[in-house]
């Protein structure tokens, strides 16, 4: 029984573990985290009562296995918040909805939070068009938010944050516009999750080749990929999207020409790339 987290991998582990993180989860890790490696890995040894990392990597090579399912949780990084960079939701708010609702309101508006974490970004997005919107049950507006991990999406599609977490990023006046009080936690209100629905997906796996969004916010992922799985990525998300649907980025990430697709278009400072028609 393991009762502390100071193991050791060997170098072979440390490389089995780097490349089983690279097929699971397209992040590019190197010898270099062999630190953070062992500090994320082995609170799961603990978990799952295992004694050695070898135990743990025969464990993770069963597909779909839990202990994967933690290892994938444990490396990928979820750091979020409401209204994050806050331009993309300007721009979501003063371009992207009023061209797509401006000449039909009737229209059907697909949106998807790509790499959603913890939920943040789709509420944030939920909380624009309610604003621009009054009521969203007048309008065939949609928000799909998906995320590799299991964890995450269970949490995510809760919609119950701590105090800390609607602090970053909320006014007082949205806490109260757009939250239930539940205990000393804060529930997002049903009218807001209705029109959102979460699941899991791999961004680096085929897609069906349905395309069907107008507008894609994908950030903060991209970083953590190498260039042939960005490749990947970006082929992906043009594939999901509709001809002229928009791909928002993160504001640190950039996308360049050589991956085709998109042609780059900026508005009120705010870059976005919009789909090849
Ligand atoms: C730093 S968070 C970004 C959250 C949000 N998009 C934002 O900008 O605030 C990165 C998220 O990407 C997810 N992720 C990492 N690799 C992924 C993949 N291959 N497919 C889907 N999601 C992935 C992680 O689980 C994590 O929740």
């Amino acid at each position: 029984m393991v009762t502390n987290h100071t193991h050791t991998m060997t170098d072979r582990e440390l490389d089995s573990f780097i490349g089983h993180v690279k097929v699971h989860t397209g992040i590019n890790l190197d010898v270099s985290k062999r630190y953070l490696l062992e500090s994320r890995l082995g609170p799961i040894l603990h978990k799952f009562s295992l004694n050695s990392y070898a135990e743990l990597l025969r464990c993770v090579s069963v597909s779909g296995s839990i202990e994967n399912q933690a290892l994938i949780s444990a490396i990928t990084t979820n750091e979020t918040y409401f209204f994050r960079d806050d331009h993309p939701f300007d721009l979501l708010k003063y371009k992207l909805i009023p061209d797509l609702l401006g000449e039909n309101e009737n229209a059907v508006v697909e949106i998807a939070s790509a790499a959603c974490s913890s939920g943040q970004e789709a509420y944030s997005m939920a909380m624009v068009l309610k604003e621009i919107l009054f009521d969203l049950t007048k309008f065939k507006v949609q928000i799909k938010a998906f995320d590799i991990s299991d964890e995450i999406i269970s949490a995510a599609s809760k919609g119950e944050y701590s105090n800390f977490e609607v602090q970053r990023g909320l006014s007082t006046e949205k806490i109260r516009c757009y939250f239930d009080c539940v205990g000393d936690r804060y529930q997002i209100k049903p009218e807001l999750r209705s029109i959102i629905s979460f699941s899991k997906q791999n961004l680096l796996n085929p897609v069906e080749p349905v395309a069907k969004f107008n507008i894609i916010f994908c950030r903060n992922v991209v970083n953590y990929f190498e260039e042939s799985d960005r490749a990947i990525l970006f082929k992906n998300l043009a594939s999901m999207l509709l001809p002229k649907g928009v791909l928002v980025i993160g504001a640190t990430e950039f996308l360049n020409n050589q991956f085709g697709h998109f042609v780059k278009k900026v508005d009120r400072g705010s870059v976005y790339y919009e789909k090849v028609a």
